[in-house]
């Protein structure tokens, strides 16, 4: 069948400057092809000047990663004729959130500056990783190589550790990752705040942070609660949704939360939005965004929160926040938060036995 592509160009380095336009190419399209074929039709039978990136064309090395009808994807993995028929269209354009350098390829040198940002290797407690310690599907090898230096700055295989089954599920997901990008182009606070560090690395952040045998935990979730850091994320969830190796960045961020908290790194906002918001759920049984703004920004940045929320309050998005109302069964909320906390109390008892 005959499918029109629509395919962005722009020549930045170009006569005139870059001045994108959408070109339309028909081409033939036969069972199987990915768009990733197409790309390569057009360039080798229509025009060579179009510029894409791609490696392994099997969604290994993430370097073809584009946006294909709005939405990020890798070309080698996302078939042309499914595609075609579920929109009727097929427009492809470079990864959002990213410099277009021409055509379809984007600067990466700010993802991988932010990888590079969390220290993307293990830094072992020392003398965890003992002879002895080493368990018979991993091996030696491992011990070796982290112990004369070599190999401190790769990414460890599963196969080549001493933590044990759950420990290593722990930090699957995050470990799957190929480095594609697709969701730093689909991520919304990277859009408004470029220095956010954002999912691709809090994801890769997670592999080390969650790794049994990791000695810098704090200090890396200390790094991380920084300005710019994994609290700015606000949770649009596209990241997990568009992530083309079920990594879900958005679960690995979440667990870094939950660790940094646990591990008493409370000295900024985002660690104190979450202590703010399940305090009011136990007060009154739903959430108080003035008492929340105060406990968060302190005084005196509250105060400049003030026009936002008589804004809020106008339009019926905040309720009367200083004649705040219980809930009708707020003591049902505080009894499930009793035993939230019976349950963590029999859990510690099981640990310290
Ligand atoms: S959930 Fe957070 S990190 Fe993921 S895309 Fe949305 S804002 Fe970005
Ligand atoms: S987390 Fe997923 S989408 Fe993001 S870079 Fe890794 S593989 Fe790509
Ligand atoms: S070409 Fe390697 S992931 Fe698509």
């Amino acid at each position: 069948m005959k499918i029109k592509l629509k395919i962005f160009r722009c020549d930045p380095m170009g006569k005139g400057g870059c001045e994108p336009f959408l070109q339309a190419y028909d081409i033939e399209a036969k069972n199987g092809m990915t768009i990733l074929d197409a790309l390569h039709l057009v360039k080798d039978k229509q025009d060579g000047t179009l510029s894409f990136r791609r490696s392994c064309r099997s969604a290994i090395c993430g370097s073809c990663a584009v946006n294909i009808n709005g939405f990020p994807k890798l070309a080698c993995k996302t078939q042309l004729i499914a595609e075609y028929k579920k929109n009727e269209a097929i427009v492809i354009e470079p990864l959002s959130n990213h410099r277009i350098i021409k055509d379809l390829v984007v600067d990466f040198n700010p993802f991988w500056e932010k990888i590079n940002k969390i220290e993307p290797w293990l830094n072992p407690v020392k003398g965890f990783l003992t002879e002895e310690d080493v368990s018979p599907i991993s091996g030696k090898a491992f011990f070796k190589e982290t112990s004369n230096g070599v190999n401190r700055k790769g990414t460890v295989s599963h196969h080549t550790s001493s933590i044990g089954k759950q420990a290593i599920l722990k930090i699957n997901d995050s470990s799957k990752c190929i480095m594609c990008g697709c969701c730093n182009g689909a991520c919304n606070a990277l859009e408004i705040d470029k220095h956010f560090i954002a999912p691709a690395a809090l994801a890769k952040a997670w592999r080390f942070v969650g790794d049994e045998r990791e000695g810098e935990k704090k200090k890396r979730l200390e790094k991380l609660s920084e300005e710019h850091g994994m609290w700015d994320c606000i949770r649009c969830i596209h990241c997990t949704q568009y992530c083309p190796k079920d990594v879900k960045p958005l679960r690995q961020i979440e667990r870094l939360r939950a660790e940094a908290i646990k591990q008493g790194i409370l000295d900024n906002n985002g660690a104190r939005h979450v202590e703010s918001m399940v305090d009011s759920v136990k007060r009154v049984g739903r959430l108080d965004e003035a008492a929340m703004t105060f406990k968060t920004l302190g005084f005196l940045r509250s105060l400049g929160m003030i026009p936002f929320g008589l804004k809020m309050e106008m339009h019926g998005k905040m309720p009367m926040p200083l004649i705040f109302p219980q809930i009708e069964k707020i003591e049902e909320v505080k009894k499930i938060y009793e035993e939230i906390e019976k349950r963590k109390r029999q859990v510690e008892v099981k640990v310290e036995k």
